[in-house]
């Protein structure tokens, strides 16, 4: 019996250690667009924002603050140390796993080609880069 009441306030515990942590991570992905600073658009970074704006705003939300069906960019674990340009090719190409939120599974996007990837990382970047991810 004692050890039941012991399990049960270990896990009340890890309950209340962990919850604080993932409300973080949903207030992070609920920022308002207006809020983020734009970097100076060039062309090419326009081309780069179309782009993303046609294939990835859908859940990465408008401007990469996040939406309700997938994460913000504007977050220190997409900064490149830690997402690399490589994961960016990967994520498109062969979607990803739900490993770092609770949004679901990233789906492969088709119907881009390697240059018009690069062009969407250089505008994420930018992004990062005006916002102080890096
Ligand atoms: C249908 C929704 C959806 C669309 C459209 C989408 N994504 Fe994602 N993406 C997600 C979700 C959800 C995750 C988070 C998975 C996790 O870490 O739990 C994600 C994660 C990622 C990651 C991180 C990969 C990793 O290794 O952790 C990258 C990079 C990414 N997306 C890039 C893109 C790009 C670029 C586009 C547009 C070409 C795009 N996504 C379109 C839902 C989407």
């Amino acid at each position: 019996m004692k050890l039941i009441l012991k399990i049960c306030a270990a896990s009340v515990l890890l309950i209340t250690a962990i919850g604080p942590l993932s409300t973080t991570m949903l207030r992070a992905a609920t920022m308002d667009p207006r809020s983020v600073k734009k970097p100076e658009m060039t062309s090419a970074l326009l081309a780069g924002k179309q782009l993303y704006d046609a294939k990835c705003a859908e859940c990465h939300g408008v401007n990469t603050v996040g939406t309700n069906k997938g994460p913000p960019f504007l977050h220190r674990v997409y900064h490149p140390g830690h997402h690399g340009d490589g994961a960016f090719f990967y994520a498109v190409r062969r979607g990803v796993k739900q490993h770092h939120w609770p949004f679901g599974n990233m789906p492969p996007v088709p119907g881009l080609t390697d240059e018009q990837i690069k062009s969407i990382i250089r505008y994420v970047r930018a992004l990062q880069d005006a916002n102080g991810v890096f």
